[in-house]
Formats: structure tokens, C-alpha cells, sequence
């Protein structure tokens, strides 16, 4: 072989190379722009689904966004909480708003599979057509795994991913009978790469993510819809109600954001700062520079570094 037909077989190789990352790029910006921009205007129909709309984790935060958003959408709401006054003061504040029924259910997801008969019993006559997997809990500061005690790695697993479990089995069979349904779970950007010094909580992420996307697989042809939300900040008690900006966003608009792209998209980041972040993130938060002293010394300070975000009031 010639030195010219090598130089001119590289030549093409490289041409090839370079279109295939042109044109997957320019898809995923097209893709981007019809999830995140044209979607305010042009989205699915979420009346479909249906009758009831469940979220746990209901009271406060993204979860609190999601009921209300759901309720003015036109659903009935079960709120499920923690705390029996929280429940009661935001059924209150949706019923009046939306003039829709609000159902409130106390349960501690904490708590290991005894909770889930008296939910299951409280969703027996309702036509489910939504459930939000949203209750869960992060550390509380940085940490390192040999830290933690059995309590609080019990605890994790059962707030994150044993209540994805429990309440999609209590819902689902329901959902395949009827052909329609819609599982929404709130996961993590945290469960796409590792992050360090919050190890627990990401893997509960990266749970709620593939369970997610499985699931999705299998139940598509019996009409049932599951979408992986992995948002990056959102400024709620969860991340010390950190002022909001171009990057962080408050609960309320990051869930009207995440609802519109419901059937354009099974995993997103779920609003259009959030997508624009994660892709920035995965050209440069590579294994290697995850395991950075630079990125070690941010994980390390995350809590000082949230604190001097916060609202000044
Ligand atoms: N905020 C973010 O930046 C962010 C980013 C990525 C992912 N996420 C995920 O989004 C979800 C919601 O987070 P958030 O920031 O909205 O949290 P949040 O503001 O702390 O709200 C949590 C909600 O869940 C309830 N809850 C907490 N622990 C519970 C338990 N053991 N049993 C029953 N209810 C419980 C709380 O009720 P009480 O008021 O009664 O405690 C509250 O209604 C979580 O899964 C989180 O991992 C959040
Ligand atoms: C999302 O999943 C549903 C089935 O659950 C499928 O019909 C749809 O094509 C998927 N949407 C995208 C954009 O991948
Ligand atoms: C906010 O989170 C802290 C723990 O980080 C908790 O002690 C406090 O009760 C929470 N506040 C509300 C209003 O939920």
C-alpha cells in the first residue's frame, strides 16, 4: 500500500468520524429544543392518564410542585407525607386553588414494608392514572461511607428506593388493566456519574434510574409510560433553599419545566438549564476528573459552599 492511499484512507475515517459526532450532536440539540422550548407551547395531552394523580413525598419541595402543577392540570391529588399538619395545610391550600379533590395518606417511607397496606388500602377505589416517585432524603453533609451506621443506611434505602418499589406494585397492576398510566421517578443527576462524598445517595439514584428505564421497556406495550427525571439544583429544605439563578431553579417552575416534557422524553434532566448543565458536565466530569483533588476539595466544602448561596434574609 502507498503512502498516498493510507493518507487518503485516514483522510476518510476521519471525515466519517467527524460527521458521526456532527451529526449526533445536532440531533441532540434538535431533540433538546423540541423537549425543553417547544414544549411550553406543543405537549402532550396529560388528561389521558386520567383520574388520580399520587406523589410522595407531597408536602414540601419538588414534590409540594409537582401536586400543585398536577392539580391545576386537572387531576384528583393523594398526597403521601411524613407529617400530618404539613398534609393538611397543602391539601387545604391545593383544594382551594384548583377546586380539585385532595386525599391525604401520613406514612414514614423511612420505615420498612409494613407502611404500605394502609396505602395500598388508602388507594384501593381510586383510577390511578399518575404516580410520583419523589420522597427521598440526601445526607445530611458530605460524607464517607464508614461513616454512616446501619440506621442511616436503612433508612436511605428505604426513603429512595424501597418506596419506588413498594408504590409502583401497589399501582401498576391497575395501570396495565386500564392499558394507561404514567410513573414519573424523581432520580438525580447525582445518579449519573459518581460523585464522591455522597456515595449512598447516589447509588439510590442510579437504582431509581435503571429501575426506571427497565421498567419502561417492558411495560411501553401495555400502555404504560415511566420517565427518569434527574434534576440538578433545586432550591428546597433539601438543598438549604439556595437563592435561585440561571442554574438553580425554584421547585414550582422546575416542575411545570419537567411535566411538559412527558412523552417527548423517558430520561431528562427536566427542565432546559438543567439539560444544558448535565451536558456541559459530561464532556468534562470524566471518572478521572471525578477522582480530582479539585473535585474532592468542592465535595468536601459542599455544605460552606450551599450556605453562601443562600438567601440573604
Ligand atoms: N432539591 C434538589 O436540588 C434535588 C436535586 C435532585 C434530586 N432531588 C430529589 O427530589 C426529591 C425531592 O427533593 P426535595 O428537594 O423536594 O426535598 P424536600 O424539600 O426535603 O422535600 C421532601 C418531601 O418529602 C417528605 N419526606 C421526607 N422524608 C420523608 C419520609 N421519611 N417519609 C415521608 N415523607 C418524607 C417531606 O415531608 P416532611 O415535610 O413531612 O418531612 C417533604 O414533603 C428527592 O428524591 C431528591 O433526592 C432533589
Ligand atoms: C417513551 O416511552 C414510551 C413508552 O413507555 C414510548 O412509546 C415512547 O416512544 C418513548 N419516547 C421517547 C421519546 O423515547
Ligand atoms: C429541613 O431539613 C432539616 C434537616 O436538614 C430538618 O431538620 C428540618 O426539619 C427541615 N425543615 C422542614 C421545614 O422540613
Amino acid at each position: 500500500m502507498s503512502d498516498s492511499t493510507l493518507y487518503q484512507g485516514l483522510t476518510f475515517l476521519g471525515f466519517l468520524a467527524l460527521g458521526y459526532l456532527v451529526l449526533k450532536h445536532t440531533f441532540k440539540l434538535l431533540k433538546g429544543f423540541r423537549v425543553h422550548i417547544l414544549s411550553r407551547w406543543w405537549k402532550e395531552d396529560l388528561g389521558k392518564y386520567g383520574g388520580w394523580a399520587v406523589i410522595t413525598g407531597a408536602t414540601d419541595g419538588i414534590g409540594k410542585s409537582y401536586a400543585k402543577e398536577l392539580a391545576k392540570l386537572g387531576f384528583n391529588v393523594v398526597l403521601i407525607s411524613r407529617t400530618l399538619e404539613k398534609l393538611k395545610k397543602v391539601a387545604a391550600e391545593i383544594e382551594k386553588q384548583s377546586g380539585h379533590k385532595v386525599k391525604i395518606i401520613q406514612a414514614d417511607f423511612t420505615k420498612g414494608s409494613e407502611i404500605y397496606p394502609k396505602i395500598e388500602e388508602g388507594l384501593k377505589n381510586l383510577d390511578i392514572g399518575i404516580l410520583v416517585n419523589n420522597v427521598g432524603m440526601a445526607h445530611q453533609g458530605p460524607t464517607v461511607f464508614h461513616a454512616s451506621n446501619d440506621k442511616e443506611i436503612t433508612n436511605m434505602m428505604n426513603c429512595n428506593v424501597m418506596s419506588m418499589l413498594h408504590m409502583t406494585r401497589i399501582v401498576l397492576p391497575k395501570m396495565v388493566e386500564r392499558k394507561k398510566g404514567l410513573i414519573i421517578n424523581i432520580a438525580s443527576e447525582a445518579g449519573t456519574r459518581p460523585y464522591p462524598r455522597v456515595t449512598l445517595y447516589c447509588a439510590t439514584k442510579v437504582f431509581m434510574d435503571y429501575f426506571s428505564r427497565s421498567l419502561n421497556i417492558d411495560y411501553k406495550s401495555k400502555g404504560v409510560t415511566v420517565q427518569s427525571v434527574m434534576p440538578l439544583m433545586v432550591s428546597t429544605n433539601m438543598t438549604f433553599n439556595v437563592k435561585t439563578n440561571l442554574l438553580v431553579k425554584s421547585p414550582d417552575d422546575f416542575a411545570w419545566e419537567a411535566l411538559n416534557t412527558v412523552g417527548l422524553t423517558n430520561r431528562t434532566s427536566g427542565c432546559l438549564s438543567h439539560s444544558i448543565q448535565s451536558y456541559v458536565l459530561d464532556l468534562f466530569l470524566t471518572e478521572y476528573v471525578m477522582s480530582s483533588r479539585i473535585i474532592a476539595w468542592i465535595a468536601r466544602n459542599t455544605l460552606r459552599i450551599l450556605m453562601s448561596m443562600q438567601k440573604t434574609e
